[in-house]
């Protein structure tokens, strides 16, 4: 494999907090970066497992990774690198590709596993397209981790992160993705409202913080492959493929939008 070419972002402002508070130090977090680059490459002398990159060397180089997967949520870096997704809680294996019906959502399906209020690390029992019929209104502390399994989440509306936090995304095709919207759909086991028209993005960050997005292949898109907006910070995006794109990635979506100052993004590989 070779060594990834690296392009890294990162934005910061020291203004008050209104949601989540922003990192101090910001340069503390680029420094703790570039140590843990400056360790993988290192290592690409002595361990025949090191990929030269910090997060897959994390968590590949364990034979046992599908026995350990939750140990993936501790292999981050930048900003993002609190968000724990569903660390601590159940597996959910979804066995069940259908998205029939995004107000009462059957068990075993991606859209019943995302709306839990419990933190739950989501799994794929086998490889799968879910061709979602509305947006995926995820709710806080999950994983989506698609590793061991092929999993696409295409031709329908993909995923929204919508001021929920700790929210990991790892290892999916999610390509695509089209406008869903004037429609009802379920965001908790206790509440379903009305969407509007959606702008059929990948994965749409609207409100969002402590958000790990990574190893994901994303292209073809209506609108943007990857949106962070409306105050979301504290998001690291990386190791992502993206092709076949008008528009790849949006980090705020107004000047004059006064909660984005406070936006923490790390974008690396
Ligand atoms: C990482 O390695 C580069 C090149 O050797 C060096 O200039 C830099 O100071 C190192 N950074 C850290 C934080 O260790």
């Amino acid at each position: 494999m070779a060594i990834p070419s690296l392009s890294l972002l990162f934005l910061f402002t020291s203004l008050p907090l209104v949601s989540s508070s922003p990192v101090k130090d910001p340069e503390l977090v680029v420094q703790d970066l570039h140590r843990a680059i400056n360790v993988s490459r290192r290592n690409l002398k002595y361990l025949s497992c090191a990929t030269g990159n910090p997060i897959d060397d994390c968590w590949r180089c364990d034979p046992n990774w599908e026995k350990n997967r939750r140990r993936l949520a501790d292999c981050a870096i930048g900003f993002g690198k609190n968000a724990i997704g569903g660390r601590d809680g159940k597996l959910y294996v979804v066995t069940d590709s259908s998205d029939d019906d995004p107000v009462n959502p059957k068990p075993g399906t991606l859209r019943h596993a995302v709306i839990q209020d419990e933190p739950l690390w989501i799994v794929f029992a086998r490889d799968m397209t879910i061709q979602l019929k509305e947006e995926l209104i995820m709710n806080s502390f999950k994983t989506i981790d698609g590793r061991g399994a092929s999993v696409h989440i295409a031709g329908g509306p993909c995923i929204t992160i919508q001021f929920v936090t700790n929210i990991i995304i790892h290892g999916l095709h999610i390509h695509d993705c089209k406008q869903g919207g004037n429609a009802m759909v379920r965001d908790s086991p206790r509440h379903y409202g009305w969407r509007t028209t959606s702008d059929g993005d990948g994965v749409s960050i609207f409100g969002g913080s402590h958000i790990w997005v990574d190893h994901n292949s994303l292209s073809n898109c209506k609108d943007g492959l990857i949106d962070a907006i409306y105050g979301s910070t504290a998001i690291t995006i990386s190791n992502n493929h993206m092709t076949h794109h008008d528009k790849v990635m949006l980090l705020g979506h107004s000047d004059s939008y006064m909660k984005d100052k406070n936006m923490q993004v790390t974008i690396a590989f």
